[in-house]
């Protein structure tokens, strides 16, 4: 949710700064803005919309040796030229960019900023002030200004600060927000995260919640929130370029979608190649056999991941599990167990909803554990445990092969943790042969493409409302499936359980209205046929996606069958691709749907 990118002591700054934006537009896009810096003359450049026109706006000959960029997602205050970062001191002395929300910024207006004009709604503008007001009005120093406003700060923030009368040092800041400071060959970058940099570094310095740093060319002095210097070791992140970028691809989502066979194949190679043991940490499967319970918690598709994870634990393990929607978790904790173990799912590994989780999980002492693509999230890092989704760089804003990952390392979980327990389900399942079988299947689906741009045409062109339904594991991939077309080609869609239809959906039925149905279940597939029957007396337009046990005669897809709670791994791919076409030949932006940020870091 929004992006920071800044460099010092560069002259390819202009060049960095813009790459570096178009890398993170995926988190936040309505607006976006550089201040650059060359010689003594500065240049700020503001727009809305994509990084693209904001590059045009920039005077050719600028190149900057130092400067700030920002890619946002509104908060507070639409957005606008006037919203859009780096906001600036009513002096023009001093820039600033932002990713969070300060919760106190009204109360620090009328307290501290009274009689200040104010050009934006943001509440960025109120902490460039207050630093400009501790300077000018105060005789501060600026890293003493610096300082003594992040004391009054409540809320998150990652920060990036210039002051125009020494454009040798950057201030840095963060608090519940990533920072990473890049070392760089001869100069130094700072960034939200790695995958705006990767090109020029894979050194960084990772801030802590609280720190703060004075970065110049070639040093870079870290304070703690108290000020004192602080050693921060610098780690290593290396992104694959290849899976960073779109190739020969024309969007991230289908690049995504693709790569989601060879994710199982890595996962079952990471996870289980070895037929002695699988690659579980064994202090983490004693800890969760001793629980009496899980709690997975999560948000958007990874709580749809969580709900399969919970059918997955519960046949293997035979032990309990809650699933919770993490910011309904965090203000409205249930009763625990005596014994509870928490899971938290998370593709990006910052969403605050699930963070504020478990920093209350550990408040309480509580075990934990996180499922995560970015092995150096925040996530991972105050997780007790963490095990890695291994999908690559996730881009696109809609969870694809995040989904298919978190489904299979669950799964890798449940039969660690069944075998540890000897439940013989577990010991019996040939998990491996299973992500085996179901990485083919994938491939068998992508090869149908073409099928789903005819039918994605036939079904949902012109049509406001579409229906997934299903029964058992399909409602929970209907959950999935509806929530991947609904939030990128804007098509309303709901996601059912098939068998709650006839106690009041069926009311929305009516002619041509697109009603998808997942029938993998054995156990229910009669029941959801009869549902089919209802829908289609109504003149519903019925998909119908079974499998080699489950098919009737007249459904349009028929997908090989694998353990039953395994299902989700194909027909959540059949959710991607109906969502993917229907996107496209509505004529939208797959990758960057309007309204959404990829990594959702206010609650
Ligand atoms: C939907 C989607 C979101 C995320 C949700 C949680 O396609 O991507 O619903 O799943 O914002 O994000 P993570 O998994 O990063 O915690």
């Amino acid at each position: 949710m929004c992006g920071i990118v800044g460099t010092i002591g560069t002259s390819q700054s202009k060049n960095i700064l813009l790459k570096g934006l178009e890398r993170l537009e995926y988190r936040g896009y309505d607006s976006a803005g550089i201040f650059l810096s060359e010689d003594g003359s500065d240049e700020l450049v503001k727009s809305v919309g994509k990084i693209a026109d904001l590059e045009e706006q920039i005077a050719p000959e600028m190149s900057g040796t130092m400067g700030i960029a920002h890619t946002r997602w509104a908060t507070h205050g639409q957005p606008s030229i006037e919203n859009a970062h780096p906001q600036f001191s009513t002096s023009e002395r001093f820039y600033l960019v932002h990713n969070g929300v300060i919760s106190n910024f009204t109360q620090l207006k009328e307290q501290e900023l009274a009689g200040t004009t104010f050009v934006s709604q943001t509440d960025t503008e109120v902490i460039v002030q207050l630093i400009a007001k501790f300077v000018e009005q105060d005789g501060l120093t600026t890293l003493a200004a610096f300082q003594k406003t992040l004391g009054l700060l409540e809320g998150s923030y990652a920060l990036m600060l210039v002051d125009k009368e020494n454009e040798e040092q950057l201030y840095v800041a963060k608090n519940k927000s990533p920072m990473l400071i890049g070392l760089a060959n001869g100069y130094n970058i700072v960034a939200s995260d790695a995958l705006a940099t990767f090109d020029v570094t894979d050194q960084y310095l990772e801030l802590h919640d609280g720190d703060f740093a004075v970065v110049t060319k070639t040093t870079v002095s870290v304070f703690d929130q108290d000020g004192q210097d602080v050693h921060r070791a610098p780690i290593t992140i290396k992104i694959d370029h290849a899976a960073a970028t779109k190739g020969t691809y024309d969007t991230f989502m289908l690049k995504e979608i693709d790569e989601q066979p060879a994710v199982l194949r890595r996962i079952s190679q990471h996870y289980l190649a070895n037929n002695s043991s699988i690659n579980v940490p064994a202090e983490l499967l004693q800890l969760m056999a001793q629980a009496d319970r899980f709690y997975f918690v999560a948000a958007g598709t990874s709580y749809h991941a969580s709900l399969v994870g919970k059918r997955l634990f519960e046949k293997y393990t035979k032990k309990p599990v809650e699933v919770g929607v993490a910011s309904e978790f965090g203000y409205h904790w249930p009763l625990l167990s005596q014994k509870p173990f928490f899971i938290f799912l998370s593709q990006s590994g910052e969403t605050a909803d699930s963070r504020q989780v478990l920093v209350e999980a550990k408040k309480r002492g509580l075990s934990t554990l996180v499922l995560t693509n970015v092995v150096n999230s925040t996530l991972a890092r105050e997780a007790d445990f963490h095990l890695p989704l291994l999908a690559g760089p996730e881009i696109a804003v809609a969870s694809t092969k995040a989904y298919t990952a978190q489904i299979a390392v669950e799964a890798v979980l449940a039969k660690a943790l069944g075998v540890q327990l000897q439940e013989r389900l577990a010991v019996e399942w040939d998990l491996q042969q299973q992500l085996s079988l179901a990485a083919v299947g994938i491939d068998r689906v992508l090869a149908e493409k073409d099928k789903f741009a005819a039918l994605t045409k036939e079904y949902l062109t012109d049509q406001e409302h579409a229906f997934y339904l299903g029964r058992g594991i399909d409602y929970d991939v209907s959950l999935e499936a509806a929530l991947k077309l609904k939030e990128i080609s804007y098509v309303h869609t709901e996601g059912f359980a098939a068998g709650e239809l006839k106690h009041g959906t069926i009311a929305l039925i009516e002619d041509r209205v697109p009603a998808i149905f997942f029938i993998t279940e054995k156990l229910t597939a009669s029941h959801t046929r009869g549902n089919v029957q209802e829908v289609k007396a109504r003149g519903g337009n019925v998909v119908v996606v079974s499998t080699e046990e489950t098919k009737g005669s007249g459904d349009q897809f028929v997908l090989p069958t694998l353990t039953p709670e395994l299902m989700p791994l194909l027909t959540g791919v059949v959710g991607q691709l109906i969502a993917y076409f229907s996107t496209l030949q509505r004529g939208l932006n797959v990758d960057q749907p309007r309204n959404l940020a990829k990594s959702v870091t206010v609650e």
